[in-house]
C-alpha cells in the first residue's frame, strides 16, 4: 500500500529578509573634507585651485574635461599614481607630482572630489 508522503512545503516567511534594511551605495560618493585635506597635504594646491588656473588646470576645468566620461575616475587615479610629464601653463615640462598614498580608497576619493567641481 502506498501512503502518500506528506510533503509539507515549508513556505518560510521571507519577511525577515525584507525587514533587513540596506542602503544602496550612492553613485560617486566621496568625502569632500577628506579629499581637500589630502589635496592640501600633498601640495596639489600649489598648482591647482578650484576655479583659477595656476601652473596646472583648475579643478573645474579638469572636471569639465572628464564630464560624462566613464573612465574619468580611473584616469585621474592613474594620473596621481604614475609619473607623467605634464606641460605647465608657462610651457615647461615637469614630472607631475604623485599623491603620497598607496591607499586606493584615498585616491578614489580625491578623484571623485576633483570630478565634482
Ligand atoms: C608643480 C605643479 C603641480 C603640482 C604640485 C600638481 N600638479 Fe596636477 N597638474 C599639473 C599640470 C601642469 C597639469 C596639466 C597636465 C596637462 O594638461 O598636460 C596637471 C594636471 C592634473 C590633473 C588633470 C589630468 C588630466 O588628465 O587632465 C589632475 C587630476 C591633477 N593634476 C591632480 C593633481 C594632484 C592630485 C596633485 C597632488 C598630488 C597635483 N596634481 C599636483 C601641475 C601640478
Amino acid at each position: 500500500m502506498i501512503r502518500p508522503s506528506h510533503h509539507r512545503a515549508l513556505f518560510t516567511a521571507i519577511a525577515a529578509a525584507a525587514a533587513m534594511s540596506f542602503t544602496l551605495p550612492a553613485l560617486a560618493q566621496f568625502n569632500a573634507a577628506e579629499a581637500e585635506a589630502v589635496f592640501e597635504d600633498n601640495d596639489c594646491t600649489k598648482c591647482h585651485s578650484p576655479d583659477q588656473p595656476k601652473k596646472g588646470p583648475s579643478l573645474k576645468k579638469t572636471a569639465a574635461k572628464y564630464k560624462g566620461k566613464a573612465d574619468a575616475e580611473k584616469t585621474l587615479v592613474t594620473h596621481m599614481s604614475k609619473v607623467q610629464k605634464v606641460k605647465q601653463d608657462d610651457g615647461t615640462m615637469v614630472d607631475h607630482k604623485l599623491i603620497d598614498t598607496k591607499d586606493p580608497k584615498v585616491k578614489k576619493n580625491v578623484a571623485l572630489w576633483i570630478l565634482s567641481h
